[in-house]
């Protein structure tokens, strides 16, 4: 099968949307490969943080991104041979990561490392610029979103459940001015695109919105079919 034949899902939203979530049980229900390219964003936030690197030296930080050396294993991550699973999912490192990410060298050394992912027999993957600019011949494109009030809860819940401390108010301030830099920034926003379909999950279980996207994915796989 050709590379460009492998299909992709691609899933984007703002900041806590349940993406995560909703890619990683598509991908295990269909039996494809799972990208969560935020984690890779985090994950040279952290790099740079360990380094103590001027996150205005953008040489460095690029050259970070470059030679960053992962690996994701089921749901663990590795950073240099060292589990990161929990320490790249603290608010700090989502703040400083969406920060590095309006940095186009940044974003121009993870494409290739991105597009790798795409594997026999399909891919399914979360971010923010996923089917506008790293898989724009994808499948099926969704745009997940919910408001800012129900992600601060979502957020919330997730933290706590992994013992680290969180506090709605501030959780909620840390959305809006994510949402706010990860839309206006000037290289692959995020934006719904003309070819995206809309999933608002304020009001939808997990179960009904991954149950949304597969009915979408089975509705185009069978008119291609045709
Ligand atoms: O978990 P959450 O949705 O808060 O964030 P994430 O998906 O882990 O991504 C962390 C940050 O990386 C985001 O705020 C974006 O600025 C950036 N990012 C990006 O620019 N492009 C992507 N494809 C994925 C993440």
């Amino acid at each position: 099968m050709h590379n460009n034949e492998i299909p992709v899902i691609t899933i984007d939203g703002p900041s806590a949307s349940g993406k995560g979530t909703i890619a990683q049980l598509v991908a295990a229900k269909l039996g494809f490969h799972y990208l969560d390219s935020g984690a890779l964003y985090r994950l040279v936030a952290l790099k740079a943080a360990q380094s103590l690197a001027d996150t205005k030296n953008y040489d460095l930080l690029s050259s970070i991104a470059r030679n960053l050396d992962v690996k994701f294993n089921g749901q663990v991550i590795y950073l240099d041979g060292k589990s990161v699973t929990d320490d790249i999912r603290t608010e700090e490192c989502g703040i400083l990561a969406s920060q590095l990410a309006a940095y186009p060298d940044i974003r121009e050394a993870l494409k290739e490392r991105q597009r790798e992912f795409r594997q026999p027999p399909g891919l399914v993957t979360d971010g923010r610029d996923m089917g506008s600019v790293i898989f724009p011949n994808a499948i099926l494109k969704v745009f997940l979103t919910a408001s800012a009030e129900i992600r601060a809860q979502r957020r919330y819940k997730q933290l706590i459940e992994k013992g680290m401390n969180a506090n709605i108010a501030n959780l909620l301030h840390d959305i809006e001015k994510r949402d706010e830099r990860d839309s206006n920034r000037s290289i692959a926003p995020l934006q719904q695109g003309a070819d995206t379909r809309l999933l608002d999950t304020t009001s939808l279980t997990i179960s009904q919105a991954q149950d949304t996207v597969l009915s979408w994915y089975n509705e185009i796989c069978a008119k291609t079919r045709v």
